[in-house]
């Protein structure tokens, strides 16, 4: 076996990655595949393009997450032709109208509860802000759905590690979330990274959790 060839140690190495396009509406068009999908969910700003390029170590996600209108679809992207990453659009972004922040419901809810490749949710959560109402109805649709759920808490380089530890207790807590659950990230020093990378590709390797 040459060196090459050896199985890296690093979770999830990212050999390929095309962004195959968005749905805008809830039943409208998306990427045909068979892919697993994985999705990643959370408010507007709470550092999930950050996220994603932190794990894919690549930044065609941020630039596509960052064309006007793009944000409010679902992004899919293929990862090694292996899985799709799942990008939904952000929740509760202060400046738009009351009724453009109510559209981001049926479009998550419809595609959650439709599509079949679905094998787990990334939920973001912020170290520093205690879970919005938004939030909290995301974890209570996504528990009542039956889909697996994994809570990242991000951003948490911004506190001290010690007090960054006691803010994603009291999360955890707050939520009634189990710690094992809750991986604690950082985009800036990669904290979590690799934590979430391997729990991504068990969830993919594990049977679906949907009866078809
Ligand atoms: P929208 O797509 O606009 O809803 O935002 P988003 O959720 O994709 O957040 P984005 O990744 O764009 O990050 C929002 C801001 O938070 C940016 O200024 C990022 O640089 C910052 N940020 C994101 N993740 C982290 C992190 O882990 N640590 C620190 N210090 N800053 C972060
Ligand atoms: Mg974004």
């Amino acid at each position: 076996m040459s060196r090459t060839d050896k199985p890296s140690s690093e979770p999830l190495v990212i050999r390929s990655l095309a962004f195959l396009g968005g749905q805008a509406s809830p039943g409208g068009w998306r990427p045909e595949s068979s892919l697993p999908e994985i999705a990643f969910s959370g408010r507007s700003n709470v550092g999930k393009s950050s996220l994603l390029n932190a794990l894919v170590r690549h930044n065609s996600l941020a630039r596509v997450s960052q064309t006007p209108g793009k944000t409010r679809e679902i992004n899919f992207f293929a990862v090694n032709d292996a899985l799709m990453l799942v990008d939904l659009p952000g929740y509760g972004y202060a400046r738009v109208s009351q009724e453009e922040r109510a559209k981001w419901r049926p479009l998550i809810e419809s595609y959650l509860e439709t599509s079949t490749q679905l094998r787990g949710i990334v939920q973001l959560l912020d170290v520093r802000r205690d879970p919005s109402p938004e939030d909290r109805q995301m974890l209570e649709f996504l528990a009542e759905l039956g889909a697996p759920t994994i809570v990242t808490v991000t951003k948490a380089d911004k506190l001290s590690a010690t007090r960054a530890a006691a803010r994603i207790a009291e999360i955890t807590a707050s939520l009634g979330l189990e710690p094992e659950q809750v991986i604690p990230f950082s985009a800036v020093t990669r904290l979590g990274r690799d934590e979430l990378a391997s729990a991504i590709e068990d969830l993919v390797a594990a049977p679906s959790w949907r009866q078809e």
